[in-house]
């Protein structure tokens, strides 16, 4: 196997490094010479931003470490690969910085955008008869890619949000009791309500569970969700409800967008937060409830003290495979997850 190279994309998770283990460890096996890293994902190859992996991963007690190493240990980015003009200078770049390495496998970590810049760059590279193969490695903690069966990435963050609503509720519950509070508690995921749906794992013997869920997927009604706060608050008890920040009414707009402008980044994604506290205003303008607000935000991400195991093992098989995949000739493809079936 000649030289490869593996990046990171997209946010952070728990388990993303554990990926890059997997992939530098089944590039070692196979005879691979170099293993580089991109410097903060596809934006770092382009400008030529790499690193020798060997300077620190050959000694087998780093790799230990890493897999558990929360956060992209590479740096990320956002950055896409523009479609319309395959013959722009970025592709030029990547490819440069390919071949004058002997590069001829690219590993890339992240969700639905690095999946499309794998696609990009393999269609290119086919196009321009080109040899170098490109697989990508699902992660994300919005659990948003199809066909695979979950994420790495999702496991850890559905973990941290279990057990943090866990915590928020008894907090509410001990408190006083002449004037509960009604706690919003908002969770990432963007479009997809994976994460605010592991909010209901926190339900167990001690614990009650949300009070209720708002997810994007259901086109968020405001006179429902006033109705039911109102059924809730007059049984004069604490509540807590936990929201997606992507939860959107009917017309398409984000209800974090009810409270003011909502930033664009470079790349067009925008930056959802505050929906809780949109709620909250209206909740105690109208109905004078007192409200708390509790965004998650980036702490559900790399969640360190909250990794899970399961997931770490999953991240890295994913990179384990995916060199497997390039080094059986594969291209433009994703790694999946499946659950095997047994029949007895
Ligand atoms: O894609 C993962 C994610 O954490 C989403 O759940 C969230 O909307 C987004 O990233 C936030 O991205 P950024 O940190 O770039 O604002």
């Amino acid at each position: 196997m000649n030289n490869v190279i593996i990046g990171q994309s997209g946010g952070p998770t728990a388990a993303i490094n554990a990926s890059v283990a997997g992939a530098y460890v089944r590039a070692k096996e196979l005879g691979a010479q170099k293993v580089f890293g991109m410097l903060h994902g596809i934006e770092g190859l382009v400008n030529g931003n790499i690193i020798d992996l060997d300077i620190y991963l050959s000694d087998p007690t780093n790799v230990e470490l890493l897999k558990r190493t929360p956060a992209s240990v590479l740096g990320t980015c956002r950055y896409k690969l523009s479609d319309a003009s395959k013959d722009d200078t970025d592709y030029k770049k990547i490819f440069d910085v390919l071949e004058k390495n002997n590069i001829d496998k690219l590993f890339y970590v992240g969700g639905n955008d690095s999946m499309d810049t794998i696609m990009q760059l393999s269609d290119y590279a086919k196009d321009h008869g080109k040899p170098q193969c490109f697989i990508g490695i699902p992660k994300t903690i919005d659990n948003d890619l199809p066909v695979t069966d979950h994420c790495p990435g999702f496991g850890s963050a559905a973990k941290y949000i279990a057990t943090s609503v866990k915590e928020l509720i008894r907090d509410n519950q001990a408190a006083d009791t002449r004037n509960p509070a009604t706690v919003i508690v908002e969770i990432m995921g963007r479009n997809a309500g994976w994460l605010a749906a592991s909010a209901a794992l926190s339900k167990a013997d001690d614990c009650t569970g949300p009070d209720a869920i708002y997810l994007p997927e259901k086109p968020f009604d405001m006179d429902a969700f006033m109705k039911h706060m109102k059924e809730l608050s007059d049984k004069k008890k604490p509540i807590l409800i936990a929201i997606s920040e992507g939860i959107k009414l009917a017309d398409g707009t984000y209800v974090c967008e009810l409270g003011g402008d909502v930033a664009t980044d470079a790349f067009g994604h925008k930056q959802m937060s505050a929906a809780c506290k949109v709620l909250a205003d209206k909740l105690s303008s109208e109905l004078g409830l007192r409200t708390r607000t509790v965004e998650l935000s980036t702490l559900q991400r790399a969640a360190s003290h909250m990794a899970s195991l399961t997931d770490v093992r999953e991240a890295y098989q994913c990179g384990f495979e995916a060199v497997n995949a390039a080094n059986a000739g594969e291209t433009g493809k994703m790694i999946i997850m499946k659950r095997m079936m047994y029949q007895l």
